[in-house]
């Protein structure tokens, strides 16, 4: 079985047709290099909080999948909605994802203090705000791919058992 996936991309310019993503395709690459996910939906959505939570509640309820990840959007700019959707459409929160993403980056730049993203769950799908940048892409989801699949059991109820670590 393989894990269902959304990724969203959250970019003025890139709605607008003035700039490439890169960042969704590098998440898409990574997720099937990984070999555990299925990518079901992938869309370029301006920064607009209200569309941001609207796609996310279709993908959570109607389309049930087991991951979404949100790229950009969580800065400092008034336009960074990304946290406040995340959190507007959530049930319940799971802060260690965000908490280790933002102390591995640390090691990498300071910048990562600059992002807000959250992580959080809706029903039986979990959201998680990546930064915007295609390297902060890359080094965010590769800290978290390798435990994500066992949080994705959990939450999918196929396992119950943490083991001995
Ligand atoms: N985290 C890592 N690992 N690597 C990075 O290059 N960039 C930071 C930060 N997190 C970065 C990172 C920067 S410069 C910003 S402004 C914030 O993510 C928010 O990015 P966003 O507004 O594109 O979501």
């Amino acid at each position: 079985m393989k894990y269902t996936v959304g990724i969203i991309t959250l970019s003025d310019k890139g709605a607008a047709g003035k700039r490439e993503d890169k960042s969704g395709p590098a998440i898409r690459e990574m997720l099937e290099n990984d070999g555990h996910f299925e990518i079901k939906e992938q869309q370029l959505l301006s920064d607009d909080r209200a569309a941001l939570e609207e796609a996310l509640v279709r993908l959570c309820d109607k389309s049930q999948l087991n991951l979404i990840l949100t790229t950009g959007g969580t800065g400092l700019s008034p336009r960074d909605n990304a946290p406040e959707a995340t959190l507007a459409v959530a049930d319940r929160l799971v802060p260690g994802i965000a908490e280790y993403m933002r102390a591995k980056s640390f090691e990498i730049t300071p910048k990562a203090m600059l992002s807000r993203g959250v992580a959080a769950m809706r029903g039986h799908s979990l959201i998680i705000n990546l930064p915007g940048s295609p390297k902060a892409v890359r080094e965010n989801l590769g800290f978290i791919l390798p435990t994500l699949g066992h949080g994705l059991d959990i939450m999918l109820g196929l396992d119950g058992e943490c083991g001995s670590d």
